[in-house]
């Protein structure tokens, strides 16, 4: 049994450098960046301890173990991976960058479902590209579902636009909203995809927090395998954020040789002496932790999501299919408190009720009126958060 609750975040991760807590006031319960705050895996800890006691920190040669522990972690998926159709990234958003840059040209398309995760649009247009957006909508299951019609009647749009479509980043499961993409509408998905020409980015680091079906991976495709890039890493499901690694699955050799000249061209080409190590130990030990850790995670989405609709009027938040974020639509909330909209909304959170959200309209235009909560957090502090927002709603 690992002890999620014991540590207090508050007192240890602030001014210890925390994105998460060092950028909101002193009183302040944050919920916003995807960032746990549970402690890592004992393990890990270990073996960063050992590796920092040896006093040299100079040029550190890759490891090829780490290419094992990557591709047996992805054999939990069926994707019979082999090490060698794994490469080390500097980081899932730097890495997705080199792909749009590699596989596109200045003024090309770049094919996003929306809302999606912010930085997205950042590397699209940072590079030149343009965002062409499929916009997701409700059905049956979940919050966000696209139909084949759609993404025809959206790239046929971006055609008489005049723009070539030659990327699609694809978010799997996806942030926000947790949507865990099913085999049949990926196959839909890579089968458009393939009749008009376009590579494959595929973001697959919420991977491991997929609860209601199986995550598929894009790397099981093989048919596909010629134009699908899996971008991923260890950092969301052990929390390696500040460790800057991330790694490419490619199983066309052709690609990837593209892939490790771009490598080559843009980065550095030694290892980090310390997120190497950190991404093979978790792998290679983690399974146990990661179960319990999934349990505790699913019980926090879940009080989460009873408690916002139990108690504040206004409110709807689904327990997500995957990763550790509820999507909650609050347009009810919004027009009962006065507030101009989610941004407005969730800034009033922070100064009045003391925790801090992040505004739905920061993903895209289909995010206006969402509000996008992090979950993993110990149980005191999530039931403070959770009363005080509640607090805050009935005042
Ligand atoms: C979909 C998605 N991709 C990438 C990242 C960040 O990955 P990295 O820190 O490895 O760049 C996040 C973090 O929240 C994310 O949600």
């Amino acid at each position: 049994m690992y002890d999620f609750d014991g540590l207090s975040a508050a007192g240890v991760r602030r001014g210890a450098g925390a994105l998460k807590w060092t950028n909101v006031a002193e009183d302040v319960i944050p919920l916003w960046v995807a960032d746990m705050d549970f402690p890592c895996l004992p393990e890990l800890r270990e073996a960063l301890e050992k590796r920092a006691a040896h006093p040299f920190y100079g040029y550190t040669r890759h490891n090829p173990s780490s290419n094992e522990a990557i591709a047996q972690w992805y054999r939990r998926y069926g994707a019979g991976i082999e090490p060698e159709e794994t490469l080390i990234g500097p980081g899932t958003v730097l890495s997705l960058g080199m792909g749009v840059r590699e596989f596109s040209a200045a003024g090309d398309g770049v094919l996003v479902m929306t809302p999606v995760y912010t930085p997205f649009y950042e590397i699209i247009r940072g590079n030149g590209r343009i965002v062409v957006e499929l916009p997701l909508h409700p059905d049956k299951e979940a919050a966000f579902a696209f139909d084949a019609a759609e993404i025809e009647a959206c790239l046929s749009g971006a055609a008489a636009d005049g723009i070539r479509v030659s990327v699609a980043i694809l978010c799997s499961p996806h942030n926000p909203g947790g949507r865990v993409w099913s085999g049949k509408e990926l196959a839909a998905f890579f089968e458009i995809a393939a009749r008009h020409n376009l590579m494959i980015l595929a973001d697959e680091i919420h991977m491991d927090f997929a609860f209601q079906k199986e995550f598929v991976s894009a790397a099981s495709f093989d048919e596909y395998r010629d134009r699908i890039i899996v971008v991923s890493g260890a950092n969301k499901t052990f929390n390696l954020g500040g460790l800057h690694i991330s790694h490419f699955v490619i199983r066309d050799g052709v690609l990837r040789a593209r892939i490790e000249r771009v490598l080559r061209r843009e980065t550095h080409h030694e290892s980090d002496c310390f997120a190497e190590l950190a991404v093979e130990t978790v792998y290679r030990r983690g399974a146990p932790w990661l179960a319990e850790l999934k349990a505790r995670v699913r019980a926090n989405l879940e009080k989460t999501a009873r408690f916002l609709g139990a108690e504040i009027d206004g409110v709807h938040a689904p327990v997500p299919q995957g990763t550790y974020l509820l999507w909650a639509d609050m347009k009810g909330l919004i027009g009962r408190k006065g507030c101009k909209g989610d941004a407005d909304l969730v800034r009033r959170i922070e100064a009045e009720a003391k925790v801090k959200l992040t505004a739905g309209s920061l993903y895209g235009a289909g995010g206006a009126g969402f509000v996008r909560i992090n979950a993993a957090s110990p149980a005191p502090l999530l039931d403070e958060a959770l009363g005080r927002i509640r607090d805050w709603a009935r005042a």
